[in-house]
């Protein structure tokens, strides 16, 4: 392919990906932005592929490599659950970290690769190799971290060592000293330990970075690792001249960075708070029972036909869906329930919460998997005032994200994060398994209310009793 043609090749994915991405705003037009996406990736892979940059000698390496990858893609998306997608996604990011990284010693110990740059561009050749591997580096380590930390391999209590803030303080000045020794190297041995002492403390600061943040605030760190395997890519792409990876890394990062900023603002959290870790702190073990500010009382349970009644009878409900609804599986009979309800004239609605399940748009996607129609689904924003007029509020497998403990106790590990306030309905129903605490380990003033009722099961289970009690 010649390189003319390469080029407007990359323009034409660009385009396609600019697409996609605003596709993906919106539920209605996001299966047209995964369409795009496609299109673009295969242009993009073909015309770099066959682009001028690859030698007809390293052709069957990157297809013999393309077929593994592929391969393991194709096994992966066959056999991930919906429940381990933000797992997934996870190691993703880390696999662009550990492609960064690689590519970056690359370049630094090819004697070619640096052969045409002399004076100002040697340096900035030179520095980019290096913020490449530090950026990769952080990207790998923390994205393994928030992988072991989504999947429960290691638990979700942030670790908060004595003087992380200085430690981190340190190491930053330590690597900008690398640097400047890395920069002065006149030979690759020479260059080779500032850039092995970096990529260790830059593995150590990823590692360090996730640990130290407490499980409520993981939506937070899912995006910014987003973010940062955006700025790996385009940092990768910069390394091997490729504008194509410079501006996708570059769209990568900066909608993982807007992303960021949405969840710290439906968390009611700071950013930069959230980087330097420790929010959550208390979330390690869920309260006790008893105190003050703490959650008392007894709950009252119901059973499948208690919840049925109180279903025909309603005028208005609202579904708040979360975590356990995802591991139930339980979005098709959600369904079915509102499907029935709405043919008997009940207002039936849905209330997203922005950090529900453990993705961004987690819900959403079971939702738009089940047919639910786009029109009935809600932002938190957009119905949290209907609650005081609304008959029953069913809380499916959610816990966290309608924690009334969050606007009423000042120490508790989620104040101020924004929830639904499903107590304000006339009756509330709570679907779980248990009285066991949700992701950020506090125990739920909500369940103990009065006008709350506990529905105790598998999500799926309860709500198939529910229809059957229903339909009779
Ligand atoms: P959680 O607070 O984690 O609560 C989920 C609840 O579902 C649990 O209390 C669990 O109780 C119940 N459950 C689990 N399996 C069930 C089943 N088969 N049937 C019925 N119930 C089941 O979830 P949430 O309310 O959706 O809140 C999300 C939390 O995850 C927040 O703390 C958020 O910060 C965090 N998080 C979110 C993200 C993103 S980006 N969305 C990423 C990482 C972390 P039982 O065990 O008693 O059944």
């Amino acid at each position: 392919m010649s390189a003319s043609l390469a080029t407007v090749s990359y323009i034409g994915a660009t385009i396609l990906f600019i697409l996609s991405l605003g596709g993906l705003s919106n539920q209605q037009t996001a299966l047209r932005g995964n369409l795009y996406g496609m299109i673009g990736m295969t242009i993009a892979v073909l015309a770099t592929v066959f682009g001028p940059q690859v030698t007809a000698a390293g052709l069957p390496w990157i297809i013999a490599a393309m077929l593994v990858g592929a391969s393991i893609g194709l096994y992966a998306a066959r056999t991930v659950q919906m429940t381990q997608m933000p797992e997934l996604v996870a190691l993703m990011h880390s696999m662009v970290g550990l492609a960064a990284m690689l590519v970056g010693i690359a370049t630094f110990i090819d004697p070619t690769a640096a052969s045409g740059f002399t004076g100002a561009a040697k340096s900035i050749h030179e520095m980019e190799i290096y913020i490449g591997i530090l950026i990769g580096a952080i990207t790998f380590s923390g994205s393994i971290v928030a992988f072991g930390k989504l999947s429960g391999r290691i638990g979700g209590n942030p670790l908060l060592l004595p003087g992380r803030h200085w430690m981190n303080l340190v190491g930053l000045l330590v690597v900008i000293w690398f640097g400047r020794e890395f920069m002065n190297a006149h030979t690759i041995a020479d260059g080779m330990t500032p850039l092995i002492v970096m990529t260790v403390i830059a593995l150590l600061f990823g590692v360090h970075m996730v640990m130290a943040i407490g499980g409520a605030d993981m939506p937070v760190v899912v995006s910014m690792l987003n973010s940062y395997s955006g700025w790996a890519a385009a940092a990768t792409g910069f390394m091997l001249s490729n504008d194509l990876l410079i501006v996708i890394g570059a769209l990568v990062g900066s909608s993982g960075a807007i992303l960021s900023y949405i969840m710290c603002r439906a968390m009611a959290r700071s950013f930069i708070s959230v980087i330097a870790g420790g929010f959550g702190t208390a979330s390690a073990a869920p309260k006790p029972a008893g105190g003050a500010a703490q959650p008392a009382g007894e709950v009252i349970p119901v059973n499948a036909t208690e919840t049925a009644e109180l279903l025909r009878e309603a005028k208005s409900v609202i579904i708040v869906p979360g975590y356990g609804m995802a591991v139930a599986q339980a979005q098709h009979t959600v369904y079915e329930i509102t499907k029935f309800l709405r043919e008997k004239g009940v207002n039936v609605r849905f209330g997203i919460h922005p950090v529900a399940g453990r993705m961004p748009g987690h819900m959403n996607v079971l939702l738009a998997e089940a047919k639910v129609p786009y029109d009935i689904v809600f932002e938190m924003d957009e119905l949290n005032d209907d609650f005081p007029t609304t008959d029953v509020a069913i809380v499916i497998g959610a816990n966290d994200i309608v924690n009334p403990g969050a606007q009423d106790d000042p120490a508790s590990p989620i104040a101020g994060m924004p929830v639904l306030e499903v107590w304000k309905a006339k009756t509330s129903i709570v679907m779980k398994r248990s009285m066991a605490s949700g992701y950020a380990g506090v125990d739920n003033p909500l369940f103990y209310k009065e006008n709350n009722r506990m529905l105790f099961g598998d999500a799926k289970k309860m709500l198939d009793e529910v229809l059957t009690v229903l339909k009779a």
